[in-house]
């Protein structure tokens, strides 16, 4: 029932396997490039060693603090670790538009302010706390506690950060106020903090992945492979690599898939020509991509009679999770989508629209999960791990209300058959994670 011009101009949003197993090839070619030694400063998905090395064993004890930047929320925890069992409080602070496309040092005081006002009321500003920090941005690794920031990425681009030592910055910043002292133990991704999270109850656990704001996967390479790495040997022979995905295609990698709408996109971002992979899977663009694609449609006289309106033809006003509710109702009841169309001021939707909307809704998110697919299969055939358990977090995975059976299915279809792969939600982000990396750094 949804109309053949609809489905006719959706067509290129849809992804067959064929084109999906292309994707992972050149995927594969272009993170071997990252791993290796000659490769790697041309290298277009960095790859980047973490020195994250110890997966955490369920012992560790102690209080740690956290900080949690680059999702939807700024978070600092404070988290304490027993026999396994932890206690975990934390609280969302704001990050004004202003500061994240304002100065570095502006950046930096205002966590370090929000840092300190949290001790404060947890009563622990006169302790010296390992803490754990999770900086979801690419670095360039020196080692677990010095990582330079390669390029911002999402909503971020605060002058003077780009090639600096991030933890330098932040014990600056805490330098400058003097009220609290703290001991920055480790600086993580979001993938890696995921990944750890996870891999402390279960042990198949070798894939962080988040599918969120923004999208991005770390996995466990064996040491041999990662040419990078000059840590210390740990015995495991593995490495966690951070493979800053989101960058894949900037070098026209997909251009054989990205459509007229993906363009757009870049072409009115703050980062053009950038992230060119997470543009087409990430919660900061997927209702951005659907309203594009309705307003063509819209224009054109195939919905609403050709009568749009004012929200519907305005950047970013329709919202990813608008995509998540208009798609969590059964087939056939369009009670949300009505109620969306209105607050977009369409008021006159028929039945064939709202089916039609639906339709735009799951040609976006579909190709956002099978691309995030053929990503995974990738890194599974990759690592050739008879089981492996993915760690998942992110807005998008976590509220459409498809995505991870999407994922489930098409991953099965395209990773090689002796591979048995489990998708596991993380329960509580990144936080737990950088107090496990914390306190696996401070064990020694
Ligand atoms: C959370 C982390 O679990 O997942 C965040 O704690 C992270 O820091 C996030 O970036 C990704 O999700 P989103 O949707 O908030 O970008
Ligand atoms: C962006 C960041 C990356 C992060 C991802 C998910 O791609 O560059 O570091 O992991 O978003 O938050």
């Amino acid at each position: 029932e949804i109309s053949n011009e609809i489905q006719d101009r959706c067509k290129e949003l849809i992804l067959g396997d064929d084109q999906l197993k292309e994707v992972m090839k050149r995927l594969t070619d272009d993170i071997n490039k990252g791993l290796g030694k000659k490769t790697h400063a041309d290298a277009i998905v960095k790859c980047f060693v973490t020195y994250v090395q110890d997966l955490p064993n369920g012992t560790e004890k102690g209080k740690f603090l956290a900080l949690d930047l680059g999702g939807t929320n700024f978070r600092v925890l404070l988290i304490e670790l027993g026999d396994n069992h932890f206690e975990m409080k934390s609280k969302i602070f704001a990050i004004p538009q202003h500061i994240m496309l304002g100065s570095g040092e502006q950046l930096f005081d205002h966590i370090a302010d929000c840092l300190a006002k949290f001790m404060k009321e947890e009563k622990v500003q006169k302790e010296k706390l390992p803490l754990g920090f999770t900086f979801s941005f690419p670095l360039q690794q020196l080692g677990l506690t010095r990582g330079m920031l390669e390029r911002w990425t999402k909503g971020f681009n605060c002058s003077g950060v780009i090639g600096q030592d991030v933890v330098q910055l932040l014990k600056d910043a805490i330098a400058r106020r003097g009220d609290i002292q703290i001991t920055v133990c480790a600086i993580l991704n979001d993938t890696t903090g995921t990944l750890m999270s996870c891999a402390w109850k279960n042990h198949d656990c070798k894939i962080g992945l988040i599918v969120g704001t923004g999208t991005n996967a770390c996995y466990v390479e064996k040491q041999k492979n990662a040419e990078l790495f000059d840590g210390q040997d740990n015995g495991s022979g593995k490495v966690l690599i951070n493979t800053e995905w989101g960058a894949f295609g900037d070098d026209g990698q997909l251009d054989f898939v990205r459509t007229e709408y993906d363009r757009d996109i870049d072409e009115h971002s703050i980062n053009p020509g950038k992230q060119l992979h997470e543009k087409m899977i990430s919660g900061m663009y997927m209702g951005e991509l659907a309203r594009l694609v309705l307003q063509k449609l819209t224009k054109e006289g195939l919905l609403f009679n050709g009568k749009g309106s004012d929200p519907l033809f305005t950047r970013q006003r329709f919202y990813t999770k608008y995509v998540s509710e208009i798609e969590n109702e059964p087939h056939g009841t369009y009670n949300n989508c009505r109620q969306i169309l209105e607050e977009l001021g369409i008021k006159h939707a028929s039945e064939q629209d709202c089916v039609n909307v639906r339709y735009v809704c799951e040609c976006v998110s579909r190709r956002a999960a099978h691309l995030v697919s053929a990503g995974i299969a990738c890194l599974l055939n990759k690592m050739d791990d008879p089981t492996v358990t993915v760690g998942i977090d992110g807005s998008v995975y976590r509220y459409h209300p498809h995505f991870h059976n999407l994922m489930v299915a098409k991953i099965s279809n395209l990773v090689n058959k002796h591979i048995k792969f489990n998708l596991m939600l993380s329960d509580d982000g990144s936080g737990r994670g950088a107090a496990l990396v914390a306190a696996v750094a401070s064990r020694k």
